[in-house]
């Protein structure tokens, strides 16, 4: 069946199937007065003016349509929130101190122990839906809320049950996100390495492995003996660095051939330089700084080095409990610096390229999946500057329409 999508009054896409960085993460296409084609779940043309004959008709009625967004980095199942802590935080307590009070991570972990499977399945689900609503196709989620096998297995087999409703979601193993109260920390590096990454990679749970490397956490030595073990393990590395203080994150992202390195809001020159050497995509979460009050990081300096840019939510029920990757993207342009063209390739093919999935996802060209959206915005600039609200009007995940109405 032939779909045509026309009267689209901006159709705005970046190209190709790997990052895009330096110039060409502005170098976006943008057409006027288009029209995009699609058999079944793939794109086959798209263009400007006269469209071509279909067996069905979408009238975009001129507004914008984009790729489907990408959100790289999430951590979506958990169990519980965390809306008590904004007193404390309000108050002046930092996000260190809030753990270390026993609070934030260890706080969530609790929670996400007790809770079932089927409840947490149920709550992820819920939060997959109001993303999609909000434009996001497709996804990465991390574990690293059980810090015991039995639940960081639990939150892993969540994500995979998601994939009969999204096939497009990307697992991530992040047992290294915080040390479990009861055990030392020497104990549970080896326990990570020697029991917990063979489990998840003999159950084939996760494609990913990721390690929290920073101040107070796990030191950039834990980080590359996990890291290495998981890539031997056929789980590939990503680090979350520079979020509190610079201790080497980026140089390990380099040394074990990290495919992102998140965060990175204190991330200085030589950091810079060590991603560009690794190849690393910086994978930047502005709506963390946002909710935590923190700087948000050298965007531009990433940029004009040659790093590509991805920009994710980090959707969390601690540092930022915010879904939407539009809001992000704003804050990217508005205190990263970035133009609306580089943040819609950091938040489409350079994010499907930090999960792997830019062979498939991420632009709007033929061969690609038809993952799109027409938003209520008359064109790039306006989606950005309209923050606050969703201007999603409808969601197409590959060929069908999952949110909105057919014809917006
Ligand atoms: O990416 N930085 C570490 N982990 C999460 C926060 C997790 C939480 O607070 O629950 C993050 O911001
Ligand atoms: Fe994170």
């Amino acid at each position: 069946m032939r779909r045509l999508f026309t009267r689209i009054g901006e159709l705005a896409t970046a190209c190709g199937t790997e990052a895009v960085f330096g110039k060409a993460q502005g170098e976006i296409r943008r057409l006027h007065d288009a029209w995009l084609l699609c058999e079944g779940e793939r794109i086959v043309s798209l263009g400007e003016g006269k469209p071509p004959e279909a067996d069905e008709v979408v009238d975009c009625q001129s507004r914008l349509v984009t790729p489907g967004l990408v959100d790289c980095h999430t951590h979506l199942v958990f169990g519980g929130w965390r809306e008590k802590e904004l007193a404390r935080k309000l108050a002046g307590a930092t996000y260190l101190e809030i753990l270390a009070a026993g609070g934030g991570i260890l706080s969530t972990v609790r929670e996400t122990r007790r809770a079932s499977e089927d409840a947490l399945y149920a709550k992820t689900k819920a939060l997959m839906d109001e993303m999609l609503a909000h434009g996001t196709t497709a996804l990465e989620i991390k574990s690293g809320y059980g810090l015991d096998l039995a639940t960081e297995q639990k939150q892993l087999r969540v994500v995979q049950r998601l994939k009969s409703d999204n096939p497009d979601l990307a697992a991530t193993f992040l047992g290294a996100h915080a040390f479990p109260e009861e055990m030392s920390h020497e104990d549970y590096v080896d326990f990570l390495c020697d029991i917990a990454i063979p489990a998840v990679a003999a159950e084939g749970l996760a494609a990913f492995c990721d390690v929290f490397c920073d101040a107070g956490v796990f030191t950039a030595e834990q980080a590359e003996r996990i890291l290495l073990t998981g890539k031997r393990y056929g789980l590939l590395p990503k680090l979350h660095a520079d979020e509190i203080r610079e201790i080497g994150g980026t140089e390990a992202a380099k040394r074990v051939g990290a495919v992102s390195c998140d965060h990175l809001s204190e991330t200085g020159a030589d950091g810079i330089r060590a991603l560009k050497d690794g190849g690393v995509i910086a994978v930047m979460l502005p709506a963390t700084s946002f909710y935590l009050q923190k700087p948000y990081g050298n965007f531009r300096g990433m940029i004009d080095a040659d790093v590509p840019v991805a920009v994710a939510t980090d959707m969390n029920p601690g540092s930022t409990p915010n879904l939407s990757l539009p809001f992000a993207m704003t804050a990217a342009c508005l205190y990263g610096r970035l133009t609306p063209e580089e943040v819609l390739s950091a938040a489409t093919l350079n994010g499907a390229a930090a999960i792997r999935l830019s062979d498939r996802l991420g632009t709007l060209e033929p061969g690609k999946l038809c993952d799109l959206v027409v938003w209520d915005a008359d064109n790039l600039e306006q989606l950005i500057y309209r923050y606050g609200t969703n201007r999603a009007a409808a969601v197409w995940k590959r060929g069908v329409c999952r949110n909105g109405k057919e014809t917006v």
